[in-house]
């Protein structure tokens, strides 16, 4: 799949695409492009925001500005080709992100993620250039930044192969293979740690038990959450 990063601050994804599993997806096939939108911006002086209209504090990113930047990547009209893949706007107002809408993007071959700054984005950007606007969680983030990169994490560790090794995106906290719940508890050695043990029957090697254990587990950690 191909996933490109609209930014202001393209430097904050330096870290994140050295990451292994990013590395391993983009060995596979797959793309990560970080665009800085001021690089396109049809304004003088590198401006990509504005004051809101009706007053208030802060700035809101230009409808215009980014316009200029999905033009130029996809060399379309971001307006009459939107539908041609999934723009996602990170936005602290939009729908919560979930396994499910994680499993969705992967399944694309391109999505796109916008990250805004200041105030957002002007609601044009939401109504006509975005297909989906989307929260990371119910508070608000100096910027899309963080957001796209959890976005991008989550839907990056589903590809096959990104993670190295397979089962392990499959039974994993809300997965469907767990009925949306959370992971069962994992342990690992020593068996000993100031007198807390592991449960015996992770030891018992009786498979059927094992895993009648975990759902029983991963169920219970559902309804107490
Ligand atoms: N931008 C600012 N806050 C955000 C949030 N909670 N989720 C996504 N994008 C954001």
């Amino acid at each position: 799949m191909k996933i490109d990063v609209f930014t202001l601050f393209p430097g904050w994804f330096e870290f994140f695409e050295g990451q292994r599993h990013v590395r391993n997806a983009v060995e596979l096939g797959h793309e990560l492009t970080v665009v800085d939108l001021r690089s396109t911006t049809p304004l003088r002086a590198g401006q990509v925001d504005d004051t809101p209209y009706g007053g208030g504090a802060g700035m809101v990113l230009r409808v215009d500005v980014v316009e200029a930047a999905l033009r130029v990547r996809w060399d379309t009209d971001p307006v009459e080709g939107r539908g041609s893949r999934r723009v996602v706007a990170l936005s602290a107002s939009g729908r919560p992100f979930d396994d499910a809408l994680a499993s969705e993007l992967a399944g694309e071959d391109e999505v796109a993620l916008l990250c805004g700054r200041y105030e957002g984005f002007d609601e044009r950007v939401h109504e006509h250039l975005a297909t989906d606007v989307v929260s990371i969680g119910p508070y608000v983030l100096a910027g899309g930044e963080l957001a796209a990169m959890v976005v991008c994490d989550a839907v990056l560790r589903k590809l096959p192969g990104a993670l190295g090794h397979e089962s392990s995106a499959v039974e994993e906290s809300f997965s469907p293979a767990l009925g949306g719940a959370p992971e069962y508890p994992q342990y690992t050695r020593p068996a000993d740690w100031r007198g807390h043990g592991v449960p015996a029957v992770l030891s018992s090697g009786d498979h059927a038990r094992v895993r009648a254990w975990r759902l029983e587990q991963s169920r219970q950690r559902a309804d107490s959450g």
